[in-house]
């Protein structure tokens, strides 16, 4: 099937199957257009990338019930964000964070800004993280690819070249799938998919919506992609 087909169907998977987040807006909500709030999709993506999200989840909750808006960030002490950090480790993000929130509100009023570009200028925002914010935030077509996504181009296509040596060919395999329609639904449906059905170990492909396209399934090679070089 073309792209087209297959964002479809994991757009479809997503819509009944899209995991609770905090940070993310109710199904019914979704579905009738409502975009999260860019400080809350900026926050849980500094935070998930170097820890889980079940490690995230109540950091999250008390970060924003502390400091709702980014503009309230800006306004915190040092110590009370590095202190509410404790525990989420690479201490480099907090004080990123700080200096983000700080830029936001001085230099963009509070309001995140909404391409690509602008948002690598900001502290410790780096293309993933730009990617995620545009994408997720303001549901323009970029293409968001963590190890999750890579793992499922993997095998979706049954390619064999190990990483890092495949990351361009599989972030070209992402951005060839990735709608003009709910680019941002998307971008988390495919993370989605990769948290939960195409895991890295036992990957349930029986319940996969891309189960009848997915070349190592049919080649019986899915558990062994992503291949790694040795390290
Ligand atoms: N991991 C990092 N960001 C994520 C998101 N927005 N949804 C699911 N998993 C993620």
């Amino acid at each position: 099937p073309g792209a087209a087909r297959l964002s479809a169907l994991l757009l479809d998977w997503y819509d009944a199957n899209a995991r609770s987040m905090p940070w993310r807006v109710a199904p019914a909500a979704r579905l009738s257009g409502q975009r999260p709030d860019p400080y809350a999709v900026w926050l849980s993506e500094v935070m998930l990338q170097q820890t889980t999200v079940a490690a995230v989840r109540s950091y999250f909750e008390a970060f924003t019930a502390r400091w709702p808006t980014v503009t309230d960030m800006a306004g915190a002490e040092d110590a009370d964000v590095m202190g509410a950090w404790a525990g989420l480790g690479y201490y480099a993000r907090a004080r990123n964070l700080l200096k983000c929130a700080r830029v936001v509100t001085d230099e963009y009023d509070g309001r995140f800004p909404d391409t690509h570009a602008e948002l690598l200028k900001l502290p410790g925002i780096g293309p993933y993280t730009a990617a995620a914010i545009s994408a997720i935030a303001f549901d323009a077509p970029e293409t968001v690819v963590d190890g999750n996504v890579e793992r499922v181009m993997a095998r979706l296509h049954d390619i064999h070249t190990p990483l890092p040596t495949a990351k361009p060919e599989l972030t070209a395999a992402a951005a060839a799938l990735t709608p003009s329609d709910r680019p941002g639904d998307y971008a988390q449906a495919v993370m989605d998919l990769g948290a939960t059905i195409c895991t890295p170990r036992n990957p349930a492909c029986g319940i996969c919506p891309w189960m009848a396209f997915c070349a190592a399934r049919t080649a019986g090679t899915a558990a062994a992609l992503p291949a790694k070089l040795p390290k």
